[in-house]
């Protein structure tokens, strides 16, 4: 499949998908909205792949979405164009996508690293919802997504009143996962995919689904959604394979299986 508006990419078992619309910074026009959803869709179903990432450049993660593009939509268009909708498709991709962060995640930007399972930011990276700045609010989830991870009132700060989070901010409030240095935090990133891609897929894909309804359920539903998944868990060459290898003192060989 030939894409216009992105670049990608396997190394070894993990998929890159790279946003490449450099002289936007990024923006998610249409184009790269369908692109970037049908890269991920055929990734979650090659079998050679087991984590995903998603990066840019860097200079820019994602300026959000494409402010000319949107600028005289009605309300008409915004709502039947697949402009905010087509977001929840990462939410049915199942195995581990990762956001390499480095400079603007603005907007869109910041929704689409918030939507993914883990964040590597560079040192340069920098978190925001400026969409106050434009006359609109977070339209892809980040009120949502914010107020959960960062609490009600740093998310309604960043919100309300554009306050952008440095790289450091992010890693201390839990946006991050690691700070890494700018040169060099692709590879960065894909070393930490490189070590989930290595672990037995189908336990990634049950934590993956069980991590997620911690956000939607209550914490008896919650924990009836771990069990769910855990003891299927039991049905897998994998658990055999893994619980065997643990009392026979040798490193693990996962089928996905
Ligand atoms: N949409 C369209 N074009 C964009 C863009 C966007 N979101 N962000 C940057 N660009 C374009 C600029 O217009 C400029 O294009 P030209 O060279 O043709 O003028 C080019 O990218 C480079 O940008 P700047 O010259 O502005 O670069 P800078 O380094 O001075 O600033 C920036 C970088 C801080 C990211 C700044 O461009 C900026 O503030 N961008 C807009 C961020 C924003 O408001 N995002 C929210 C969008 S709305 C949204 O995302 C809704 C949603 O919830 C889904």
């Amino acid at each position: 499949m030939t894409y216009n508006t992105i670049l990608t990419e396997t190394r070894g078992r993990v998929g890159i998908v790279t946003l490449n619309r450099p002289k936007a910074m990024n923006a998610f026009n249409l184009v790269m909205l369908g692109e970037v959803f049908d890269a991920l869709e055929s990734l979650d179903k090659d079998e050679n792949i087991n984590a995903i990432i998603v990066t840019g450049n860097e200079k820019a993660f994602a300026a959000g979405a494409d402010i000319k593009e949107m600028a005289e939509a009605s309300y008409v268009q915004m709502l039947t164009e697949e402009r905010v909708q087509v977001w929840d498709r990462i939410r049915g991709i199942r195995k581990p996508v990762i956001a390499a962060v480095s400079g603007w995640a603005l907007g869109g930007g910041c929704e689409f690293a918030l939507s993914c399972d883990m964040i590597i930011a560079s040192e340069s990276a920098k978190f925001g919802q400026p969409e106050i700045t434009i006359g609109v609010i977070p339209g892809a989830g980040g009120t949502q997504r914010l107020a959960r991870l960062v609490g009600k009132h740093l998310a309604m700060e960043m919100v309300i009143n554009n306050r952008t989070l440095t790289a450091q901010e992010a890693l201390q409030f839990g946006i991050a996962n690691r700070l890494v240095p700018v040169e060099g935090y692709l590879d960065a990133a894909v070393a930490f995919a490189d070590e989930i891609a290595s672990r037995a897929p189908l336990a990634v894909r049950m934590a993956k689904d069980s991590v997620n309804a911690a956000f939607e359920t209550t914490l008896t539903e919650g924990l009836a959604v771990e069990k769910r998944n855990f003891y299927p868990l039991f049905a897998t060459e994998d658990q055999k394979e893994g619980m065997r290898a643990f009392v026979e003192k040798r490193k693990a060989d996962w089928k996905g299986k």
